[in-house]
């Protein structure tokens, strides 16, 4: 299986990994890096589920989803928290039904066992959390964690996660330190680059240009905590639509383990 994404010059891998972290502010371009990185992942094959609950680009994949899986896809693209917090329900099953039929090995991992890496896109978290009543949003934030903590071995589960801001109230810092990959768009403030980038000097971030596409990148996997100028493929002549759709058809044919107690169509 392969488990390698390009990021600019940076190869970033999937496996042992929970996802990557991507901040910035509105039209840095967060959801056209997203969008890349979905596509690549999906490539890969991948499964995409999304939670877009601003309604914007990402939603507008639902309708691919049903077109080529049927109505049962309609619950991979949620527009509410409540959706969200179902989704994640559900995924955190799948997550434990993984590791309770995959012990035979030792040390084996989801790539091991040939499991289908799942990407899940979360576009403006923090919108979504500020939407939520006070028990969503827990319930929200408690899968979410239990998804970033325990998925790395067994999950085969790529999390996605584009946010304006990052605070301590949006994102616990143990839990975005746990992105192996983690990206500020543009210059962050110093709460977000505090957060996105900890352990390192905030004086030694280099500053990026400041335009759509340009950022910081961070990987767990690279010799240094100082995050690293890079810009984001552009992706302005690519039908993104077009080709999730080809990538979805082309990914029906299954050639990962067959799980019995896979949720969705
Ligand atoms: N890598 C890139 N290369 C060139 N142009 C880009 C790139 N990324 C984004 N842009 C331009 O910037 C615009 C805004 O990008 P995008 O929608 O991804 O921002 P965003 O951070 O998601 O904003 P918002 O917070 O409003 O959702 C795009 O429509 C595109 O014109
Ligand atoms: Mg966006």
């Amino acid at each position: 299986m392969q488990t390698f994404i390009k990021i600019d010059n940076y190869s970033i891998n999937i496996r042992g990994s929970t996802g990557a972290l991507i901040v910035g502010k509105p039209g840095s371009g967060k959801s056209v890096l997203v969008s890349y990185l979905l596509l690549k992942l999906m490539s890969l094959g991948a499964f995409p589920l999304i939670a877009d609950t601003k309604r914007s680009d990402f939603y507008s994949l639902k309708k691919i989803l049903k077109k080529v899986n049927g109505v049962q896809a309609n619950n991979r693209v949620c527009a509410t928290p409540n959706q969200v917090a179902r989704m994640l329900r559900t995924l955190n099953k799948l997550m434990n039904d993984r590791y309770v039929n995959h012990t035979e090995y030792w040390g084996w991992d989801w790539v091991d066992y040939n499991l289908r890496p799942i990407v899940v896109v979360f576009d403006e978290f923090s919108a979504t959390l500020s939407e939520a009543d006070k028990a969503t949003a827990n319930e929200i934030i408690n899968y979410l964690k239990q998804i970033i903590f325990k998925a790395r071995q067994m999950g085969g589960i790529y999390v996605l996660l584009a946010s304006q801001r990052l605070t301590a109230d949006v994102l616990e810092r143990n839990i975005s330190s746990e992105f192996s990959t983690r990206i500020g768009m543009q210059n962050l403030d110093r709460v977000s680059l505090g957060l996105a980038f900890p352990g390192c000097n905030l004086g030694e971030v280099p500053i990026v240009e400041n335009s759509p596409g340009h950022g910081l990148i961070y990987n767990d996997r690279f010799n240094t905590m100082i995050p690293q100028p890079f810009i984001a493929p552009d992706m302005s002549r690519v039908s993104i639509p077009k080709v999730f759709e080809n990538l979805e058809k082309k990914n029906k044919v299954n050639n990962f383990e067959k799980e019995s107690y896979w949720p969705w169509n």
